[in-house]
């Protein structure tokens, strides 16, 4: 399957991806990154392996995407010949006409045990709420944020003392195994191809 890979922070769920092809554990290659974060650690990395790292100016919001930012994206995949696109810490919000042209072949990954602690900062509210466990979600994106099917979670305990970036680290450990893994299952079963079921 060819990947496109989007990200606006560290990159962490990236190199995860990076190295999980390099291992022959997933069998993926990744035709583009995108991100909105110029300077961010996931085009650093991205770049330092050798993969078109694209930047897209997301416009003066930094949760959403201008109109023009969702048509440029839409293009980047199109060029790229993109089967799978995957939310690896991308900070603002997919709309159309990606939503559309890739329903069913968008995963996103989040901090939290989904349904519980959507949006931003999830593993604060973890905290706020005392949860004793919390984890990490790998999920369909639709146009509702965080709330397509859920592919696969794995749980990570709240230690006592945990601040939201230890919690949070603790929670990355988990995705960087996550992520790779459903994304070669869908290798694997050969699911979803570009153009599956379309007329
Ligand atoms: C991850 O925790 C992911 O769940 C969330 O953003 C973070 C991205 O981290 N959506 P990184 O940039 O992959 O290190």
């Amino acid at each position: 399957l060819r990947l496109a890979v989007l990200g606006s922070g560290a990159g962490s769920n990236l190199r995860a991806i990076i190295a999980a092809i390099s291992e022959k554990k997933l069998k993926a290659e990744i035709a583009v990154t995108l991100t909105d974060q110029a300077d961010s650690g996931f085009r650093k990395i991205a770049s330092e392996a050798g993969l078109p790292a694209l930047h897209v100016d997301g416009g003066a919001n930094p949760h959403r995407l201008s109109e023009a930012a969702q048509k440029e994206i839409f293009e980047h995949l199109e060029r790229a010949r993109v089967d799978v696109v995957v939310l690896a810490g991308f900070m603002r919000i997919l709309k159309e006409p990606v939503i559309s042209a890739y329903a069913g072949r968008i995963v996103n990954v989040h901090p939290s045990l989904l349904p519980k602690h959507k949006g931003a900062n999830a593993p604060q509210m973890a905290l706020d709420e005392g949860a004793q466990e919390t984890g990490c979600t790998v999920h369909l994106v639709t146009a509702e944020i965080d709330a397509g099917l859920i592919l696969a979670q794995a749980k990570v305990p709240v230690h006592a003392g945990d601040t939201a970036e230890t919690l949070h680290a603790r929670i990355k450990v988990e995705e960087h195994k996550l992520l790779p893994q459903v994304l070669n299952e869908w290798c694997e079963r050969g699911l979803p191809v570009r153009g599956a079921g379309a007329s």
